[in-house]
C-alpha cells in the first residue's frame, strides 16, 4: 500500500427548500441581510420523520456505487454529526443495518462542522494499519431540529444534508496526503447546545428553557473561524509543501461566504477556485464538505492528478485541513 484514496462520493438532501424570503416571514430578517452577511439564499430542511440516519444511509448507498464497492465490502463507517438520530446508538450502526454493510465496524464522531474532516483522518489512521479496510467516512446533519427558528441570529444559518466518501487504500503515490487537526475547548461555550446531555438531561424544565436549541455567539465565533480556517489552510500547505497558487480546488467549510474568502485570500488563491455551495445549502456543519465534494466531482471540477485541499472549523472549537492528491 502507498496512498489511501477517496474512490467515490455521494450527498442527499431533503426535498423541502426555506429560502430568504419563507424565512422573512417567521422572524425580522429580510433576504438581503441574510446574503450579504453569509451568503446563503435558501436550505433544505427535513420533514418530521426524517432523521439523521436517513440522508446519511442515502449518501452512502450514493457513494458506494459511484465506487463500484458493495456494501458487504465495508469493513469501517465513521460519521460525523452533532445531530444523531439518539444520543445511542450510533448513528454510523444504524446506517450500516440500512445499507447491509455486515462486515464493517461503526462509531460516530463529535467534532462539529470538523466532524468529516476528523473522519477522513480517523479513517486514514485504521487503514494505515488494515489495509484491507474499505471505509465510509459521512458527515450528516439535521440542523434544522435543534435551531429556534424564533432566535433570528442562528436559524437563518443553518440547513440539513449529509455527504458520504470511500476511501481504499492503493499502490499509488497518491491520495490523501496529509492532515492538519486542531482544538480548543476552551471556547466550546460559544458554539453548543445545552440540553439533552447528562448536564442538562431532557426535562420539561429544560425545553421551557429552549436547552434544546443550538445557541451560538455568532460574531465571536466568525473572529475564530477566519483565524483557524486560515492558519489551517496555510499549515496543511506547508507540510505537504504546495504554494496556495498550486492548489486546483480550494473545498471550504461552508459557515460563510466571508469566511471562505478570507480563507482564500490569505493563501493567495483566486475565488474561481475555490468551491461555494452556501447559497443554496446555508451551514450543514459536518455535511457541508462531503456534499461540496460530491457536487465538485458531478460538476467536473475534479480531475486525476488536481491538488485538492479541504478546510473546516467548527463547534468544540475544533479545526482542520486536508490535502489531496487526486
Ligand atoms: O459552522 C461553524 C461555525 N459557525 C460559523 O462560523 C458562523 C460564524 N458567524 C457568522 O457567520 C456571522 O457572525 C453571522 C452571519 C452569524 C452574523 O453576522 P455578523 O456580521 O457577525 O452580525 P452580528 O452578529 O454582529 O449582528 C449585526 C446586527 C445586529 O444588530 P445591531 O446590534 O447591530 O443592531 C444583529 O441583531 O445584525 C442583527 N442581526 C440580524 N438582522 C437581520 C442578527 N441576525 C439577523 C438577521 N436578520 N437574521
Amino acid at each position: 500500500m502507498k496512498g489511501i484514496k477517496i474512490i467515490g462520493t455521494g450527498s442527499a438532501v431533503p426535498s423541502k427548500v426555506l429560502t430568504n424570503f419563507d424565512l422573512e416571514k417567521i422572524v425580522d430578517t429580510s433576504d438581503e441581510w441574510i446574503r450579504t452577511r453569509s451568503g446563503i439564499r435558501e436550505r433544505h430542511i427535513a420533514d418530521k420523520e426524517t432523521a439523521a440516519s436517513d440522508l446519511a444511509a442515502q449518501a452512502a448507498q450514493k457513494a458506494l456505487e459511484d465506487a463500484g464497492v458493495s456494501s458487504k465490502e465495508v469493513g469501517l463507517i465513521i460519521i460525523g454529526t452533532v445531530t444523531p438520530d439518539m444520543s445511542f446508538p450510533s448513528t454510523s450502526c444504524m446506517v450500516q443495518d440500512r445499507i447491509g454493510a455486515k462486515e464493517a465496524v461503526c462509531f460516530d464522531i463529535s467534532a462539529g462542522c470538523t466532524g468529516f474532516i476528523y473522519g477522513l483522518e480517523v479513517a486514514r489512521g485504521i487503514i494505515n494499519n488494515n489495509p484491507s479496510k474499505i471505509a465510509l467516512v459521512i458527515g450528516v446533519e439535521i440542523l434544522s431540529k435543534i435551531t429556534d427558528y424564533t432566535d433570528r441570529s442562528t436559524c437563518v444559518l443553518f440547513g440539513d444534508g449529509a455527504g458520504a466518501a470511500v476511501l481504499k487504500a492503493t499502490e499509488e503515490r497518491r491520495g490523501i496526503l496529509d492532515t492538519h487537526l486542531g482544538a480548543d475547548g476552551s471556547l466550546g461555550y460559544l458554539l453548543y447546545m445545552p440540553g439533552g446531555g447528562s448536564r442538562n438531561p431532557l426535562t420539561h424544565e429544560a425545553l421551557d428553557n429552549k436547552m434544546h436549541y443550538l445557541k451560538m455567539a455568532g460574531n465571536e465565533v466568525f473572529k475564530s473561524a477566519v483565524r483557524a480556517m486560515e492558519d489551517s489552510a496555510v499549515k496543511i500547505l506547508e507540510k505537504v509543501g504546495w504554494s496556495g497558487k498550486e492548489v486546483s480546488l480550494l473545498i471550504p467549510h461552508q459557515a460563510n461566504i466571508r469566511i471562505i474568502e478570507a480563507t482564500a485570500k490569505r493563501i493567495g488563491l483566486s475565488m474561481e477556485r475555490v468551491f461555494v455551495n452556501i447559497d443554496k445549502y446555508g451551514n450543514t456543519s459536518s455535511a457541508s464538505i462531503p456534499i461540496a465534494l460530491d457536487e465538485a466531482r458531478r460538476q467536473g471540477r475534479i480531475k486525476d492528478g488536481d491538488k485538492i485541499v479541504l478546510v473546516a472549523f467548527g463547534a468544540g472549537f475544533t479545526w482542520g485541513a486536508v490535502a489531496i492528491e487526486w
